[in-house]
């Protein structure tokens, strides 16, 4: 056993995962890291720009199904309803529900950036000043993150999952996820989500490959967080961001792509790039109306109904444990 201390000996064990978590994505034949870790202060600051950008359709499309249907949304979730949103973040897009509401049993936001909740669970106690509001800091593709915080009494649940988040998992984690959600509800508990569609490539690639290159800038980020958080020593001008629609899979698939072959330190493991060789970052999977459909009844869900913007780029469905 190597008893030297190392420089991350007296880290959380946050760090500690993040640390094994890169480590074992960059020891594979394609290097791989966790898009969870995107999503740090500066990456959710950084995403936040992205859904301001022209190219980056997704944002703007779901607010305007949001604001278009969003009465008909409240009367299907009905009277004192519990609201649940796991990955919150700024808790933007849930404040128009929650004041279209009939009475809401509370809502209890999560995030694993405890800087971005906090700081939106105060903006919604303010906006709504008799909403019980509980924030859960915690990952909530963990399974036992779901019995570390209380629901308040609700005449039913429901799941709240806008943003195309769970495009972000590969179809048989989505499942895994909507099943961890089912097995939070009980029949007739709803499921509020939001997919990307499925639809011409330039489109999607633009979307990912913003002129503004602030999806670069969001890319990037990773590797500074991790010279900065686990002692790396990554150049960034050695590595250029790349995203690309893979048709066959459905997904938009974000790289880094090393430029030239060089080694990089990270807490003392060195790890080799090749040229040309990329970290692969982020999937975004794009749906059918009818693939995500199936999806939500294979994990115990029934879809009720959904909505789409006019050039159905974009839809938004709610489901019921069935
Ligand atoms: C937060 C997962 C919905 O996939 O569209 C945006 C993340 N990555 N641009 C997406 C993202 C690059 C985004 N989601």
């Amino acid at each position: 056993m190597n008893m030297a201390t190392s420089p991350l000996d007296h880290v959380s064990p946050e760090t500690n995962v993040f640390l094994v978590d890169v480590i074992h994505g960059l020891r594979q034949a394609q290097k791989t890291l966790p898009c969870k870790y995107l999503y740090d202060e500066t990456g959710s600051r950084l995403f936040e720009k992205i859904c301001e950008l022209r190219d980056y359709y997704l944002t703007r499309t779901e607010a305007e199904i949001f604001s278009r249907y969003l009465s008909n949304m409240a009367e299907h979730i009905g009277q004192d309803a519990l609201i649940i949103e796991p990955g919150a973040g700024n808790c933007e897009k849930v404040r128009p529900l929650l004041q279209q509401l009939d009475s809401p049993a509370g809502y209890i936001p999560t995030d694993i950036s405890p800087e971005i909740l906090l700081a939106a669970r105060a903006e919604i106690e303010a906006l709504l000043p008799t909403l019980s509001v509980q924030a859960a800091v915690g990952d909530f593709t963990q399974k036992a993150f779901w019995n570390s915080f209380d629901c308040p009494p609700a005449s039913k649940r429901v799941i709240f999952f806008p943003g195309s988040t769970i495009g972000n998992f590969d179809p048989e984690q989505a499942r895994a996820l909507l099943a961890i959600f089912t097995s939070q509800l009980q029949p007739g508990d709803g499921l509020l989500i939001g997919t990307d569609l499925d639809k011409d490539s330039v489109i999607l690639e633009r979307a990912y490959h913003d002129s503004e290159h602030v999806t670069a800038a969001f890319n990037k980020n990773l590797l500074t967080r991790i010279n900065s958080e686990l002692q790396g020593n990554f150049d960034l001008s050695l590595f250029a961001h790349r995203a690309f629609y893979h048709s066959l899979r459905q997904r938009v698939e974000m790289h880094l792509v090393c430029l030239r072959s060089h080694d990089v330190t990270i807490a003392g493991e060195r790890i080799h790039f090749r040229e040309g060789e990329t970290i692969h970052t982020e999937n975004s999977h794009k749906y059918s109306l009818n693939g995500f459909r199936g999806l939500l009844e294979d994990t115990g869900f029934q879809t009720v109904t959904h909505w789409t913007d006019r050039e159905c780029r974009y839809a938004i469905h709610y489901a019921q444990v069935a």
